[in-house]
């Protein structure tokens, strides 16, 4: 069973970023079970390489839609991925000292962040977009 189970009050209503936050929710629970289930440092590694990957993929589609619909609200989201990319990348610099700590740590963060971000920053772009025919 996942660990965060996808809410309607995470829907942005834009479909194409809802497809992909729960991607990334999904992920995070991917994240979780590997934790829980003491699998191996090398499955915790791909997973949170994967998740890097895709929250990469994500952030930059979502700021060319953002940019091409002149959000006004487009510079807090990019700061607000920067910060991200910014404690991603101090985690990994810890990442040698207790990896599997480093990890829970990690989860952690991604749970918290991705929730917060999308219901509270990107939940505010929804209206906007589809006010301007988007769905
Ligand atoms: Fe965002």
């Amino acid at each position: 069973m996942d660990i965060i189970k996808w809410r309607e009050t995470y829907e942005t209503g834009v479909q194409s970023m809802d497809t992909q936050h729960k991607r990334l929710i999904h992920l995070i629970n991917q994240m979780y079970t590997i934790l829980r289930d003491k699998q191996s440092l090398e499955a915790v590694g791909n997973v949170h390489a994967e998740m890097t990957e895709y929250a990469e993929r994500h952030f930059h589609d979502e700021e060319e839609l953002l940019r091409s619909y002149e959000y006004p609200g487009i510079s807090e989201q990019q700061a607000s991925h920067l910060g991200y990319r910014q404690k991603i990348e101090a985690f990994s610099d810890k990442r040698n000292a207790d990896e599997l700590a480093t990890a829970q740590d990690i989860y952690a963060f991604l749970r918290r962040w991705w929730i917060e971000h999308i219901t509270n920053e990107d939940k505010r772009y929804g209206p906007f977009l589809k006010d301007k025919g988007l769905t």
